[in-house]
């Protein structure tokens, strides 16, 4: 068990939060403040307790650099909003001017540095930019679940300088997955989706131990069918990752796991948005490439769905931002939701879908992290989360 923020003193402390508010920017504005609200339990707590506020984020990928369009201003005027309150955004996030603007603040200031990806050293997890950083602060939360699979100067270095503890949001997505791999209560399923099956190997094998049943959608669903020797017309197969797909088959047989593939499909000529959305069976002629599971497969999902105990989906059942081939991550959307299971959704593209479709409330925990949550389930230790004081 890790110490979170309870465990330490807050009041008169400066408080160098570490958040994920690598959030979705379109012109500007932001599309999804998810990433941000659920910060704010913890924000609020140390406000409460007297703390200083130093809050540090990403944003995108600016490759060392500043990049105007990747300023975290925009998050800090949707922050100040969210918490009813000030939010001054600095120019950078170290430096003298930065060290200044600090010396002016008091219990309950909240303060947003700049982008710290502006700074190569930042990737690099260069020492002495982890140590500039740990100087604006007496103590280090990371509330930056999402960021915790990368070892960069912001996530791991700085908390060999400071006391390190864990934000509600980490210390929730910590005790949530690590449920999930230690104690789920069965029958329990795991639905899998997206485009590449290479992607999700790690996660497949991790998991086929602990689960009764894995069910599939998604392109990676044509790489496994191929393996099989399925016909599946021009859909989308990772032709050199057919040995592992294939091994992966004969794995879960073995631990006589069960691994679900599609019996029908919604096909297309094209992987374009309006292409016509044509269905077919388990066979996928040769002219027609996989765009969806079809509807006697979202039936059968929906009826493992409905008899699990605990549900993890990670990935879309097919190309769900369109229209027409949007019915079969519908269609397990709502089986998860409606279920009594404790349900789990993680990774970017499966949110923004239960988003999409209004299903939110029904989903048990939606997790922020997209690649840190597949390499917390494919039993990997974090790093960002490794640095951190246990109790
Ligand atoms: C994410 O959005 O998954 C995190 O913020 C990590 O971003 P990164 O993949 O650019 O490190």
């Amino acid at each position: 068990m890790k110490k979170t923020i309870d465990n330490i003193e807050l009041a008169g402390k400066r408080v160098l939060l570490r958040v994920d508010f690598n959030v979705p920017l379109k012109d500007g504005r932001i599309t999804s403040d998810v990433r941000i609200r659920r910060v704010l339990p913890t924000l609020n707590r140390i406000i409460e307790s007297g703390g200083i506020a130093v809050v540090m984020s990403h944003l995108g990928r600016p490759k060392g650099r500043v990049v105007e369009e990747l300023r975290l201003d925009p998050v800090a005027e949707r922050l100040s909003e969210l918490l009813g309150r000030g939010v001054e955004k600095l120019g950078d996030c170290i430096g003298p001017d930065v060290k200044e603007a600090l010396g002016r603040l008091g219990p309950g200031d909240v303060v947003l540095l700049e982008n710290v990806r502006f700074h190569p050293q930042e990737r690099k997890n260069d020492p002495g930019f982890a140590r500039e950083l740990a100087g604006l602060g007496d103590v280090f939360v990371n509330d930056a679940f999402g960021a915790a699979h990368r070892a960069h100067a912001s996530t791991v270095g700085i908390a060999g300088h400071l006391p390190a503890v864990a934000g509600y949001l980490m210390a929730r997505e910590m005790e949530v997955l690590g449920k999930l791999l230690e104690r789920p209560e069965k029958p329990y399923v795991a639905v899998l989706g997206g485009a590449k099956v290479s992607d999700k190997i790690g996660l497949i094998r991790n998991l086929l131990p602990r689960v009764d049943s894995i069910i599939v959608g998604g392109a990676m669903a044509y790489t496994l069918l191929a393996a099989e020797g399925a016909p599946v017309g021009k859909s989308r197969v990772e032709e050199d990752k057919l040995d592992i797909a294939r091994e992966t088959g004969k794995h879960a047989a073995a631990l006589g796991g069960q691994i679900f593939l599609p019996v029908d499909h919604i096909v297309a000529q094209a992987f374009e948005e309006g292409a016509e959305p044509v269905e077919a069976g388990s066979e996928i002629p040769e002219n027609l490439m996989g765009m969806d599971i079809g509807e006697q497969t979202a039936a059968r999902y929906g009826e493992i769905i409905g008899a699990a105990k605990t549900i993890l989906w990670n990935g879309p059942m097919g190309v769900f931002e369109w229209d027409s081939f949007a019915a079969g991550t519908r269609a397990v959307a709502r089986a998860i939701a409606d279920s009594d299971a404790y349900s789990v959704c993680c990774g970017g593209d499966s949110a923004a879908a239960v988003e999409k479709f209004g299903l939110a409330d029904g989903i048990s925990h939606i997790s922020t992290g997209g690649g840190a949550s597949l390499e917390f389930l494919e039993g990997k230790e974090l790093p960002g989360i490794a640095v951190l004081q246990d109790r």
